[in-house]
């Protein structure tokens, strides 16, 4: 079975939950089991980063950047996890009030680090989330398990 992880910022009945739902939706929705966590970045450590095989990671976007929460899950993981998660396939996405940009470039630049593997481009999305955008989140969620069942990544 593949073993999800989703840690995300963004305060509780947000956006950025609504898209945590549809990640959720698309991790669960294939013919292969998935075991899934999902964790506010807060309450996610090294063991969840270790325990598993793929990771989706959901932000707000706070100044021109991801919010507290997720910075402080990599400041917490980076140097425990140094040599050990190289090669993870992970996918973001991005709750924003008009922008989003900046918290991408950030995230890229950090999970360059880790040497973690995008298996699709960041979901980015603007405002209240629409169908389309939730559909976006779901295919995320969707292309991780699936990927991760098929011995894709
Ligand atoms: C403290 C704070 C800073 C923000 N800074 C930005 C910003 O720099 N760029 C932007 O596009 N939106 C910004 N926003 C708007 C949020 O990114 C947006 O409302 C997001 O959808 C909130 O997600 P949530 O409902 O999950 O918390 C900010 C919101 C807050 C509370």
């Amino acid at each position: 079975m593949a073993r999800v992880l989703v840690i995300h910022g963004g305060h509780a009945g947000g956006r950025t939950a609504k898209l945590v739902e549809a990640v959720r939706r698309g991790v669960l929705a294939g013919d292969e089991a998935a075991e899934l966590r999902v964790l506010p970045a807060l309450a996610a450590g090294l063991d969840d980063l270790l325990w598993c095989q793929g990771l989706l990671i959901g932000t707000p976007e706070h100044f021109g950047y991801m919010s507290g929460a997720v910075k402080d899950f990599f400041d917490r993981t980076f140097y425990p996890a140094q040599g050990r998660t190289e090669g993870l396939p992970y996918g973001l996405f991005v709750s924003a009030g008009n922008d989003g940009t900046g918290t991408i470039l950030a995230v890229e630049r950090i999970v360059t680090g880790y040497r973690w593997t995008a298996i699709a481009p960041p979901v980015r999305v603007v405002g209240e989330p629409t169908t389309e955008h939730l559909a976006s989140c779901e295919e995320l969620g969707a292309t991780l398990a699936a990927g991760l069942s098929a011995g894709l990544f």
